[in-house]
């Protein structure tokens, strides 16, 4: 695998027709929207990474035999680019998204890519395309890293051929409700990963086999299901697109990184942004009946979910068999809003960035 030969990335810019109109930053909705470039690069045994460029956004042309069409080899991160005071444009933890796709990489067969290089090519896409950046409250720049496994065959086997690719769009809130609570409806019948699965791996694979459940929860009203464990069905695990926090009398509370759920990197600084405070934070195993329980007596005080996508998302109301709960009166709490703020502000450059999270694009 060629992880040290100096990788080549050649620029093709996009002519005049096809460069695209900008939406309105107000009404940008989440993923919708894709700017004028992309970054790719494609892999084989022989060359490693190769071919490098940074072109105008278009489509591929694949075999339909490729192998990502039929055993869903794929794997994707998911981090943003935030426009900061005097315009610059700033990232937040990009090498921990990259390591993690490393990490997903080598569970899922595929090759890992170099992390620097790729970050310098994401730091010159991100750059050609700035004015994608939006400048008002709430909007970012959302960046896609994803890899298919391209080689066109049947037979079940890592793929010897794959193509690496960014793609990016200005993106609004993720959810519909923004900064307001969500409904979210505890999953009973489905479940997300088991141990030894790979569930801690963002892979496509993973999503797909959560949208039904997705599905039903939403026809029942509710924004996103929160997963329990597989075995035993009572370990709460994570919501479906975010790590899920509970605040217990004066403690914070997620989950461990139990190998079944994703590492996520806004759970990471939320974690130390609450260390930093001296606010007492516990990852450890808690069951739904606790949580349930902690209501009952008064002690949850609030519930919130963190994402990439979700920044810090509050959960107003939890379904679980048929009882609904309405956590602090279905509105945001304090530890919710003051990580909200205090994140969102951080990754705009207006905090000292005591953990050197924060990479300068320009
Ligand atoms: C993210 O938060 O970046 C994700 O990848 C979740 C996705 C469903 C938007």
């Amino acid at each position: 695998m060629m992880l040290n030969k100096e990788l080549e990335v050649t620029l093709n810019k996009a002519g005049d027709s096809q460069l695209k109109i900008k939406p309105d930053q107000n009404k940008l909705g989440f993923g919708v929207h894709f700017t004028d470039h992309m970054f790719v690069m494609h892999w084989n045994h022989e060359q490693g990474w190769h071919n490098a460029e940074i072109c105008a956004y278009q489509n591929f042309s694949l075999d339909p035999a490729a192998m990502v069409f039929h055993y869903g080899q794929e794997i994707f991160e998911g981090l943003k680019a935030y426009r900061g005071a005097d315009n610059q444009i700033l990232l937040f933890r990009p090498m921990d998204n990259l390591n993690r796709m490393n990490n997903s990489a080598l569970r899922l067969c595929m090759p890992r890519m170099p992390m620097k290089e790729v970050l310098k090519a994401m730091k010159a896409l991100i750059y050609l395309d700035r004015e994608w950046v939006p400048g008002n409250e709430g909007a970012t720049l959302y960046i896609r890293p994803t890899m298919i496994a391209t080689e066109p065959a049947l037979g079940l086997k890592p793929s010897s051929q794959y193509t690496f690719f960014i793609i990016m769009s200005p993106v609004g809130a993720y959810y519909a409700e923004g900064f307001n609570p969500v409904r979210i409806y505890v999953e009973e019948t489905y479940v997300r990963a088991v141990a030894g699965g790979v569930g801690e791996a963002k892979t496509g694979g993973n999503y797909a086999a959560s949208v039904k459940a997705l599905t039903e929860a939403q026809q029942k009203g509710y924004a996103q299901v929160l997963w329990l464990d597989a075995v035993e069905r009572k370990y709460v695990e994570e919501v479906g697109t975010s790590n899920i926090f509970f605040v217990i009398d004066d403690q914070l509370i997620t989950p461990p990184l139990s190998g079944t759920i994703l590492p996520g990197i806004t759970r990471d600084s939320v974690l130390q942004l609450a260390r930093d405070l001296g606010i007492k934070t516990l990852e450890r195993k808690i069951t739904i009946d606790e949580v349930f329980q902690a209501w009952e007596n008064g002690s949850l005080k609030e519930v919130f979910s963190t994402g990439t996508a979700a920044v810090i998302s509050p959960v107003g109301e939890l379904c679980y068999r048929n009882q609904v709960i309405s956590i602090n009166d279905n509105k945001p709490g304090e530890l919710s809003t003051m990580f909200f703020n205090e994140l969102q502000a951080l990754q705009r450059g207006q905090r000292e960035d005591k953990h050197n999270w924060l990479v300068r694009v320009a």
